[in-house]
């Protein structure tokens, strides 16, 4: 479903709804997750947190009949179709959802889980073999691809007047520790927690990447990775730790033939059509010719509209949407898989592994 493009449901108006347990009730689930359900076909059964008082409070304010401590003892008493998992790190630094994904895909319930998926390359293919094996689909909370700019992006991008997608950049605002610190799982929790909006982005416009390379700066952590995808085309992913805290995050580009797409600030959409430069040292005007003139998108702030809140614009809702709609459907959800999460997990690795400015081999050609 196009969420952007047709009209949202409330949560009462679903005549079928997906019987639902969630685990996890801390602060991004209360601002994030649980809203989205007042606009998806979720029927919530029960919250688990190991703090009992907060999944008490959470079950009351969120209308869940039932609350535990345990979320084995709650899977086994409410059998759910799903489970929505909203954790967060073991000691050591690994993904507390990544083990809690396994078990309740073997246990047979779909898992919606938040990102990061996991903190290697082989947990995620532990879930996709245990998603296979159980025939339960697993999705990972990946909202950039569900942002509608960035879904309206791919679409720019995919049309046959915008050209074969040749470059591509992504700025993120992100510090990474020195090489000789990323053996340690535990200080790279900042970096896992957030490689994986824009290794999102990234995955989703322009597919797998070959191989990367990258420079990072001492002063804040900040770096430039290059890449070269498998589909011949390149990328750069701009890393921009030490930023103003008052500064937009986000900034997106993606070059085609004879056009270009800029995402600006997760909301400012500018489509810049396939248009002549006006004659060079003879044009009095920049403006071009209404059919092939710039499009461009943002948001109104005025109206108490659903876009205008961030649980849809920052994707949230229509992430929520579609994985509740892959179980209604019984088919498995197309974005936010565990093969995209399996890309983003080997770029993490690659930056663990590889020392700066050597390349690495993310894919064989
Ligand atoms: N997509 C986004 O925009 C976004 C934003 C913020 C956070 N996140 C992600 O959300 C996750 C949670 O972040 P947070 O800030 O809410 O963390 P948090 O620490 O506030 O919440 C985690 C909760 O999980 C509970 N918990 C942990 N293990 C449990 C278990 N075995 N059983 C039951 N409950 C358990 C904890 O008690 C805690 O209440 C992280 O994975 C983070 O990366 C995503």
């Amino acid at each position: 479903m196009q969420v952007e493009q047709s009209k949202v449901k409330y949560n009462f108006e679903y005549d079928n709804k997906v019987k639902v347990c969630f685990i996890g009730a801390g602060g991004h689930s209360f601002r994030n997750i649980y809203p989205t359900f007042q606009y998806a076909p979720v029927d919530l059964a029960a919250i688990c947190d190991v703090n009992a008082e907060r999944a008490a409070a959470y079950a009351r304010q969120f209308g869940a009949k039932a609350h535990y401590t345990d979320y084995r003892e709650m899977l086994q008493k409410e059998k759910p179709d799903a489970v929505f998992i909203v954790t967060s790190y073991h000691p050591d630094g690994r993904v507390q959802a990544t083990d809690i994904a396994l078990e309740a895909l073997r246990a047979g319930v779909h898992v919606w889980m938040e990102k990061p998926t996991a903190s290697s390359v082989h947990e995620v293919q532990q879930l996709i073999q245990a998603s296979r094996e159980s025939g339960r689909f697993a999705m990972s909370g990946l909202k950039k691809v569900f942002f509608p700019a960035i879904a309206k992006a791919k679409e720019i991008i995919s049309s046959p007047e915008f050209g074969t997608p040749s470059s591509i950049y992504v700025r993120y605002p992100q510090s990474m520790p020195e090489f000789s610190e990323r053996s340690d799982l535990r200080k790279l929790t900042s970096l896992l927690d957030h490689v994986y909006h824009p290794g999102a982005i990234i995955n989703y416009l322009m597919g797998k990447i070959g191989t990367m390379s990258y420079e990072r700066e001492p002063f804040n952590g900040g770096s430039v990775t290059n890449m070269r995808f498998l589909n011949g085309a390149i990328g750069t992913l701009h890393l921009t730790a030490g930023i103003s805290g008052s500064s937009p995050l986000e900034r997106l580009e993606v070059v085609g033939n004879g056009a270009n797409v800029v995402v600006e600030n997760g909301v400012k959409l500018t489509y810049y059509r396939n248009a002549n430069r006006p004659a060079y040292g003879r044009s009095a005007s920049y403006l071009v010719d209404d059919e092939v003139a710039p499009l461009h998108w943002e948001p109104e702030y005025s109206l108490g509209q659903l876009y205008n809140k961030n649980i849809f614009y920052l994707g949230y809702v229509p992430e929520v949407l579609h994985f509740c709609e892959s179980i209604l459907a019984g088919q498995p959800p197309q974005k936010g898989t565990l093969e995209e999460s399996l890309e983003i997990a080997k770029l993490f690795e690659a930056y663990r592994t590889t020392p700066e400015g050597t390349k690495a081999v993310i894919n064989e050609g």
